[in-house]
């Protein structure tokens, strides 16, 4: 078995897959993602809530917003921000392209440190 690094390009769906209202689940490298689809834009987050584990995928999503399914923390979907406690951590997001059908997503790459 192979490790798979977070911060290369890795097509973790089709596009066709990722449909208006629902977040779909995928691994990046072994940890869970959630991309979702607001107004034509995908956005993929990290789909492990900030607070315990729950996977948010499995939660309820609207407007941008998906709520965690079991104690209903908010997370915006297109920048993790946590909206909602009992969270109090923002998610984190990953970087997504598409190509094609194919879509991309890499942990995003931060300078410094
Ligand atoms: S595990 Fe998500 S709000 Fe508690």
């Amino acid at each position: 078995m192979t490790m798979a690094s977070n911060d290369r390009w890795q097509r973790v769906a089709a596009r066709a897959e990722i449909k208006h209202g629902e977040a779909l689940a995928r691994e990046l490298g072994g940890e869970p993602i959630a991309l979702t689809e607001i107004d034509g834009q995908i956005y993929a987050i990290s789909d492990t809530c900030t607070h315990e584990f729950a996977l948010l995928s499995q939660g309820f999503l609207e407007a941008g917003e998906i709520e965690c399914p079991l104690h209903a923390a908010r997370f915006d979907v297109r920048t993790g921000r946590c909206l909602a406690g009992p969270a109090m951590q923002d998610l984190e997001v990953f970087e997504v392209k598409i190509e094609g059908d194919d879509v991309y997503v890499r942990k995003i790459l931060r300078n410094g440190g």
